[in-house]
């Protein structure tokens, strides 16, 4: 008797998963049938009740204009008021951020958490940033060859530095000075300045689970080791200069939680064969929905 009365407690615990949030990369809009949309039909197939694909701007042309120019501060407070308006979304989600939309829900977590986040699940996100201008790979060819001609005119110049949205994560480790005083989104998001905000770290604590997947064979993002948090050492390009993740000030003085979601065994490291967001739908089910967005 006692057992089966478990029995059902758990089946009900199952049968009522958060709704699920995503944010689609760069080159990528909320709602291509072949990559959100897709994702989107099989989480919902997977039985999660509802899916809030983020779109920035009023349309499909506008949001992947501005998966590479606009101020990425100004799209993260605009998102932090969706999400509030979102009736659905109101008792918390869990959410999947896909690219650099993974350190932009970061930034929603750390900033904003209303409603909360419970599992944050990073798609190759460059959490310590990228050190190259991204290869343009599947994006429309024509905004990506604009925002490499923009960026290579100096990610940290005054009106490259709020315009291109890959120069708010654009981390020259031959630049430090530059990075941390020109860099509008990325030093503060990762406490990388004097002033630490201690909300930021609250609220990634809050995290239940944080997943981050690096993508094994990734040549789009340099390093790829920032997917799993890792950043070159000051001062050199030097591929074996690369810090391992707990050895990054960052995490030994956490600056934003990483450390203690570490040692509470909430802080997860997956490595996905393949290039960048070369994912397969199995390995989404396999590996995210079913060890986390389903319990
Ligand atoms: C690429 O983006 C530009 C600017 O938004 C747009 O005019 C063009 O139609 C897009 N090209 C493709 C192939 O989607
Ligand atoms: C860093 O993490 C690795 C892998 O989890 C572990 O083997 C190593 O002991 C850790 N180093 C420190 C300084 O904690």
């Amino acid at each position: 008797m006692f057992a089966l009365v478990l029995f059902a407690f758990a089946a009900l615990v199952l049968a009522d998963p958060l709704p699920v949030v995503l944010w689609h990369g760069m080159g990528d809009t909320c709602c291509f049938p072949f990559s959100m949309g897709a994702v989107s039909d099989a989480l919902t197939k997977s039985g999660i009740p509802y899916v809030h694909s983020i779109e920035i701007g009023d349309s499909v042309a506008a949001d992947e204009y501005h998966g590479f120019f606009g101020n990425v501060n100004d799209a993260v407070a605009g998102v932090c008021k969706s999400l509030k308006a979102d009736p659905k979304l109101a008792g918390g989600f869990n959410a999947i951020g896909f690219s650099q939309g993974g350190q932009f829900l970061r930034a929603y977590v750390e900033r904003c958490n209303d409603p909360p986040v419970t599992n944050l699940i990073s798609f190759g996100g460059q959490h310590f940033g990228v050190s190259d201008i991204p290869s343009c790979v599947g994006t429309n060819e024509t905004l990506c060859r604009l925002m490499g001609e923009v960026l290579g005119l100096g990610a940290y110049l005054p009106g490259v530095n709020g315009f291109s949205v890959q120069a708010q994560y654009f981390r020259d480790p031959l630049q430090r000075d530059l990075y941390l005083q020109q860099n509008i989104f990325l030093p503060d998001i990762n406490n990388e300045g004097p002033t630490k905000n201690p909300l930021y770290k609250r609220n990634l604590e809050s995290l239940k689970n944080f997943v981050l997947i690096k993508f094994l064979d990734d040549t789009t993002v340099v390093p790829r080791a920032s997917e799993w948090f890792e950043t070159f050492r000051w001062g050199t390009l030097n591929p074996a200069s690369i810090i391992p993740y707990n050895e990054t000030d960052l995490y030994k003085e956490d600056w934003i939680g990483l450390r203690t979601l570490d040692t509470t065994q909430r802080l997860h490291f997956l490595g996905c064969p393949g290039e960048h967001m070369q994912f397969s739908l199995d390995y989404l089910h396999e590996e995210v929905t079913l060890p986390y967005l389903l319990r």
